[in-house]
C-alpha cells in the first residue's frame, strides 16, 4: 500500500532520518584503515540507541527458509560487495578500500533509511569514478522526484545516468516507500520507462538507492545467505536517501 504521511508524520520521519544521518555520519569519521566492520557496526548502533530509535535492519528476517535475520545494526559491503554485508571482527578495513554502509534507524513508529559509500585512504581513479556516478544517478532521479510525475521518471532517469557513464545498475534490488514500514510501496527500480508506475504526491516518502557496479549488472549471493557481491568480482558502489515528495522540490530528509 502507497501511504501518504500527514504533518505530523513526516516531523516524525524527519526526526528518525535525523538520527540516521548522525549515525552515518559517526561511520564517516570513524571509517580508516585497520578498523573493523564489526566496529564501524557498533559505533553507528550506539548513536542510533543513544538517541531513541532502534536499528531497524538488526533481526530483520530474510525470507529464506535455513538462513537467519540479518544480525547486525548496518549493512556494510566492502568493494566488490554491493549490498547487505554482515560486519564481522574478521573484516578489517584497508587503505583503497570502497565500503558501503546502509542503515536504518525506527523510533515513534517510522524508520529512515540512507547508504553512503566512503573511500579509505588513497582509492583507484575507477572507483572514484564509480562513487560520482552512483551519487549523481541519485540527484538525476530525484530531478524527478516531484508531484506530477511517475516512478518510472525517475527509475529511468537513474538507469541511464549511470549507462552512459559506462557502469551497471543491479537490477534485482530497487528502492521502496518507507514510513511505518521499512519497505512499503512503491518499489523503485533503477531502470525502467519514463512516464510509466505510479504517479507521484506531495506526502509519500520514498528510498531511492542507486547500486551500481562497475563491470556487469550479474550479482552472485555468497553462502551466508545475504551477502551480494558482483559476478565478475569488479566494485560495486551504492547510494541512497529518504525523501519527501512535497508540492515542489523533494527534500531530502536523510542529509
Ligand atoms: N536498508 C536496506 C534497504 O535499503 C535494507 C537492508 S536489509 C536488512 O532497503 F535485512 F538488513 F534489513
Ligand atoms: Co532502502
Amino acid at each position: 500500500m502507497v501511504t501518504i504521511k500527514s504533518k505530523r508524520e513526516i516531523e516524525l520521519m524527519r526526526e528518525s532520518c535525523k538520527i540516521v544521518r548522525l549515525a552515518q555520519e559517526a561511520i564517516e569519521k570513524a571509517i580508516r584503515p585497520g578498523i573493523s566492520t564489526y566496529e564501524l557496526d557498533k559505533i553507528a548502533e550506539d548513536v542510533i540507541l543513544s538517541n531513541g530509535a532502534i536499528p531497524s535492519c538488526k533481526n530483520y528476517p530474510s525470507g529464506v527458509k535455513g538462513v537467519p535475520a540479518f544480525p547486525s545494526a548496518v549493512c556494510i559491503s566492502v568493494n566488490d560487495e554491493v549490498i547487505h554485508g554482515i560486519p564481522s571482527k574478521h573484516t578489517i578495513i584497508k587503505d583503497g578500500d570502497i565500503v558501503s554502509t546502509d542503515l536504518c534507524a525506527y523510533k515513534n513508529g517510522f524508520h529512515g533509511d540512507a547508504t553512503r559509500t566512503h573511500f579509505v585512504g588513497n582509492v583507484s581513479k575507477t572507483a572514484r569514478k564509480l562513487l560520482e556516478v552512483t551519487e549523481g544517478s541519485f540527484f538525476e532521479g530525484i530531478k524527478y522526484a516531484k508531484k506530477g510525475y511517475r516512478i518510472g521518471d525517475i527509475s529511468h532517469a537513474i538507469g541511464e545516468y549511470v549507462r552512459k557513464n559506462g557502469f551497471y545498475v543491479v537490477e534485482e534490488f530497487q528502492g521502496h516507500g518507507i514510513g511505518r514500514d521499512m519497505h512499503e510501496d512503491p518499489g523503485i527500480p533503477n531502470y525502467g520507462k519514463a512516464g510509466k508506475g505510479l504517479r507521484l504526491e506531495p506526502g509519500m516518502t520514498l528510498a531511492i538507492e542507486p547500486m551500481v557496479n562497475e563491470g556487469t549488472k550479474e550479482i552472485e549471493i555468497l553462502d551466508d545467505g545475504w551477502t551480494i557481491v558482483t559476478a565478475d568480482g569488479s566494485l560495486a558502489a551504492h547510494y541512497e536517501n529518504t525523501i519527501l515528495i512535497t508540492e515542489n522540490e523533494p527534500e531530502v530528509l536523510t542529509m
